[in-house]
């Protein structure tokens, strides 16, 4: 397999630098692994009959290789404007349009990727209000248009001042590589999903008939309505907190 990492900082060797470097010193061979900085190149959209070898030679690497590990700061409570720059310019050739103007997974459908971004806010402050899920969202965007399937993601919060990731940090990077080593080419997630589906219901469940018995003494769980009714609000109000928490707080913050 092969790996492109693409950093999109302003700062060579910053944290997400580093956050990168780890993350393929864990790669094994045979797989091999290159580095793009986008700021040492100037990206341009195309324009009709202008050529652009830059977006070519950027359109051709990833092309060529398996898994993309994107690696850019969180500024400004969002993705970093040379990484969002870049995905401006490849719109037109990372989908298909049809003649409606929808677009379409094309030539990079399953290849696979990796999200990395950092912070200056605090890991209480970034769990609690998510200054990072931004970031993750607009990558996610574009990778699911293509359909570039994800391998997974990872934060480092309170990076003012850092010059190096903490020894638990380097350990998760690294244990993040190894997954590349195993990434598949084709995934598909149904059967888990359903699974995980699955799980959750019962869970959620046993959780609701337990807390039905909780309040046995003032609920009468002996008749029926009384019981169907109880589990009814209760099951609701668990899957509220479920969805909430997978709609909006399903991105990495700490
Ligand atoms: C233009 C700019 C905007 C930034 N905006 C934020 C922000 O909104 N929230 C935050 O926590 N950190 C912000 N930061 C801090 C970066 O996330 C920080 O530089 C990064 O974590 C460190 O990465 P580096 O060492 O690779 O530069 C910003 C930094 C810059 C340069």
């Amino acid at each position: 397999m092969k790996i492109l990492g693409i950093l999109g900082a302003h700062k060579r060797s910053g944290m997400t630098a580093k956050m990168l470097e780890t993350v393929l010193q864990a790669v094994e061979q045979p797989n091999t692994v290159k580095i793009i900085y986008l700021e040492d190149l100037v990206i341009k959209p195309d324009i009709e009959g202008v050529p652009n070898p830059e977006l070519d030679q950027i359109e051709k690497e990833l092309l060529e290789t398996d898994v993309w590990v994107f690696a850019a700061p969180t500024y400004w409570g969002t993705l970093s404007g040379v990484m969002k720059n870049l995905f401006d310019c490849l719109r037109q050739r990372l989908v298909r349009f049809d003649h409606t103007g929808a677009s379409h997974p094309d030539r990079f459908k399953d290849k696979h990727y990796v999200s990395l971004t950092c912070c200056y806010t605090g890991a209480f402050e970034n769990l609690i209000s998510g200054v990072t899920d931004q970031t993750f969202k607009t990558i996610d965007k574009v990778m699911s248009a293509a359909g570039v399937i994800k391998v997974t993601e990872a934060v480092v919060t309170n990076t003012w001042g850092k010059t190096a990731l903490s020894s638990k940090k380097e350990r998760e990077f690294l244990a993040i590589g190894h997954k590349i080593n195993n990434a598949k080419r084709r995934d598909d997630r149904t059967v888990k999903r359903y699974v995980e589906l699955f799980f959750m219901v019962a869970a959620m469940s046993l959780i609701t008939m337990l807390l039905q018995r909780m309040c046995s003494s003032f609920l009468s769980l002996t008749n029926f309505w009384f019981n169907y009714v109880s589990f009814t609000v209760i099951f609701f109000v668990l899957l509220a907190f479920l969805l909430h928490f997978v709609t909006f707080v399903k991105h990495r913050r700490h």
